[in-house]
């Protein structure tokens, strides 16, 4: 018998659908009645369907599709009660939030068209009658965009957060500095995106490149993200991949003398921010400034792939060392991590880094679990909460095929069904480490994906399987690929540029032929 969830084909799953015979069909003359609290949703709604439907949606007291903010009922955070029947459309939630998921569901079961470029020749919009309540799993349903190594402009960045929204992601990270790029507007270092911002090549195709953002557009693009439920979560490296800051800065790192530029290559680089003090007063300022632009709880320090030559050979570290009661420089690190969190702490902002061990950062920090599984687990009985990260099945920058034709990636290939079958809290865990995940999130390291196409490709379709991974506590690979066939329209009438699910559709894929494999990074 066919599921139900499965013919709707939803992406993510909801938790409970029931199908009702019949169907409503939106037109110009339907009403839209938002109650008190629901009117940014409706503005939403009324936003996404209009370039593509021409529907106008209009406000009206007796409209027949309905938002409705229920604060007393029992949704959670993000949960909402979506019916649709012969007469009319109601979305009901308890929180705001609630009604901007239900939003991208209404999307979702209107025709795909709804999701494209203007459409005009169907005046008519059916929806399916249907009774549907849903809620997360997951708190944090993530995606990194590294935009450090390259640039991807804030109209690009837009579409990325309403391709999460759609598939009822909340959460941008958006790695903002790295070796190779500084992208952040920082005014009392201009230097770090006149000089951190341009490199001269990567993987040595001779091509260099550049970009920074300015100010407003972050703050537009902030409100962008809000206002579909997306939080921006920015990334400032620290203390290592910092080299494009250095580059900027040579008096932040450790060999002040020796003139650096922004790395053109990928992996780890021993040039690392120095410990003194005009160091941490640059940290600071830059997180004021960041504070100031991003409104979210949460801040990521970086914290990874922090080698610890250049301060086993500075004299300048192995004495602030010492004067720390430090048992050796390679000590600083965590030294450094609990100063600059404790500045951000201040803010009232929360910090966030990358574990490789589960047990090198200090608390409280929100930790990263991107190597080892096991290491968010211990870092969760530690006493931090964790998002699970780990590269084998939520780094998209690894090819997702062994098809020789695949564009280059990362060492390793990181297959649809890897990132599907990745359970954030593994079932032999502990109650009180699964506790501590309050989700996982997909990366996207642009090493090899320099542009927008390049990035969907790495992206899609695999970021739909994190999103069900992350949204609903069912799986079914079975279940998951038919509904993904579906959604496929979606993604295609959104003019998305993924890999296609039936590898015989590849076949125009072009492989880069401009950027050359490297040799694996640490992991
Ligand atoms: C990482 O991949 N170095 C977080």
């Amino acid at each position: 018998m066919p599921d139900h969830r499965t013919d709707l084909a939803l992406v993510p799953r909801p938790d409970s659908v029931v199908t009702l015979p019949g169907r409503f069909v939106l037109d110009r003359h339907t009403g839209l009645r938002a109650g008190p609290g629901a009117e940014d949703a409706a503005d939403l709604l009324r936003e996404l369907l209009a370039p593509a439907t021409g529907l106008p949606l209009a406000p009206r007291p007796d409209g027949r599709l309905t938002l409705r903010l229920d604060p007393a009922a029992d949704d959670g955070d993000e949960g909402y009660r979506l019916t649709v029947t012969t007469d009319g459309v109601l979305l009901g939630a308890a929180r705001p939030e609630g009604l901007l998921r239900g939003v991208q569901t209404l999307r979702q079961l209107l025709p795909p068209e709804a999701l494209g470029e203007p459409a005009r020749r169907r005046t008519d919009w059916p929806l399916p009658c249907v009774r549907i309540t849903d809620r997360p799993r997951f708190a944090w349903r993530g995606a990194m965009l590294d935009v450090a190594r390259h640039f991807q402009t804030v109209s690009y960045v837009r579409r990325f957060v309403d391709l999460l929204a759609l598939h009822k992601l909340n959460v941008l990270h958006l790695h903002l500095t790295d070796d190779q790029g500084w992208r952040l507007p920082v005014a009392a270092y201009p230097r770090l995106t006149a000089v951190g911002g341009r490199r001269e090549e990567s993987a040595g195709n001779g091509t260099p490149h550049e970009g920074a953002y300015d100010r407003d557009e972050l703050t537009a693009l902030v409100t962008h993200a809000a206002r579909r439920g997306v939080t921006i979560v920015p990334e400032i490296e620290m203390p290592g991949h910092a080299r494009a800051a250095l580059a900027a800065y040579p008096h932040l790192g450790n060999r002040p003398g020796t003139p650096l530029a922004p790395w053109t290559r990928w992996g780890v680089c021993e040039n690392v921010l120095g410990v003194h003090d005009e160091v941490l007063d640059f940290c600071r300022t830059v997180l004021d400034e960041v504070g100031e632009i991003f409104p979210g709880p949460y801040v990521h320090l970086g914290g990874d792939e922090c080698p610890s030559v250049e301060w086993q050979r500075s004299a300048a570290a192995r004495a602030r060392a010492a004067t720390e009661g430090l048992p050796g420089p390679a000590a600083l690190h965590r030294w450094f991590m609990r100063a600059v969190s404790t500045h951000l702490l201040s803010l009232g902002r929360r910090p966030l880094g990358w574990t490789e061990t589960g047990t090198d950062l200090p608390t409280p920090f929100t930790v990263m679990a991107w190597l080892d599984p096991e290491h968010g687990r211990a870092a969760a009985l530690r006493g931090h909460d964790v998002i699970m990260t780990p590269f084998r099945s939520t780094y998209l920058d690894h090819p997702q095929s062994a098809d020789p034709a695949e564009p280059c990636g990362q060492d390793g290939v990181v297959t649809l069904r890897d990132v599907y079958e990745n359970d954030p809290t593994p079932a032999h865990w502990e109650p009180e480490a699964v506790r501590r995940v309050l989700g996982t999130q997909a990366q996207l390291w642009t090493e090899y994906a320099p542009t927008p196409d390049r990035l969907e490709y790495q992206a899609f379709p695999r970021l739909c399987a994190l999103a069900d991974t992350a949204w609903s506590g069912h799986r079914d690979w079975h279940d998951f690929r038919r509904r993904l066939d579906r959604h496929q329209t979606r993604l295609d009438a959104h003019g998305v540029r993924g890999r296609s699910p039936h590898p015989e559709r590849n076949a125009s894929c072009e492989p880069r032929s401009d950027v050359r494999p490297l040799p694996s990074p640490s992991h």
